[in-house]
């Protein structure tokens, strides 16, 4: 296991389209590898989510993981999940706005508003296909880090400019009462 570099903004990786994993290399060990070298990554940095072109790899593989998170005590609990060639359908015309944060975009919060309902069709690590639908905090952290995976960050989403802080700016000055925080 090792802990991976994190890319920052401004390194192109982020902004490429990543390509699909293809199927027979899932079960290869290397791959799982690197599936195993996110999760510990992530559990460094305390996201709630990390992409593979955050660490370096343009392909279409994300994970999330919302539980066990000091940050984020009030959402609900989402175990580990690994998502690889996800592929998002919009269920709900309505958005929700939460003030969003990523390893990339160190020491800033956006807000963002994003569609309140998602389908996620994907392969789960063993290569089995799988749906999950989530709603909420879930849907927004599922389309943050699939967004990674078209070379999008979620500043380019910002409900406006003047919504764009400081982590302690974002402390000092913006409650928390109306949004919740993301991570990843
Ligand atoms: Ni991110």
């Amino acid at each position: 296991m090792s802990i991976l570099k994190v890319a920052r903004m401004g390194h192109p990786v982020l902004r490429q389209v990543a390509v699909p994993v293809k199927e027979k290399e899932i079960k290869t060990p290397e791959f799982q590898q690197f599936i195993d070298d996110m999760i510990e990554t992530m559990h460094e940095y305390e996201g709630v989510g990390l992409a593979a072109p955050q660490v370096h790899r343009s392909i279409r593989l994300a994970i999330i993981e919302i539980q066990d998170n000091p940050r984020y005590k009030e959402e609900d609990p989402i175990g580990l999940q690994v998502f690889i060639n996800p592929e998002v359908t919009v269920l709900s015309d309505k958005k929700s706005s939460y003030w969003e944060g990523c390893l990339s975009v160190p020491g800033l919060r956006g807000l963002v508003a994003r569609p309140e309902k998602v389908k996620v069709k994907y392969l789960d690590r063993d290569g089995k296909a799988k749906e999950l639908v989530g709603d909420g905090f879930l849907a927004t952290v599922l389309q943050h880090e699939f967004d990674h995976l078209n070379g999008k960050l979620y500043i380019d989403s910002l409900v406006d400019t003047t919504k764009l802080v400081f982590e302690q700016e974002f402390d000092r000055y913006f409650t928390k009462d109306e949004n919740e925080e993301l991570d990843d």
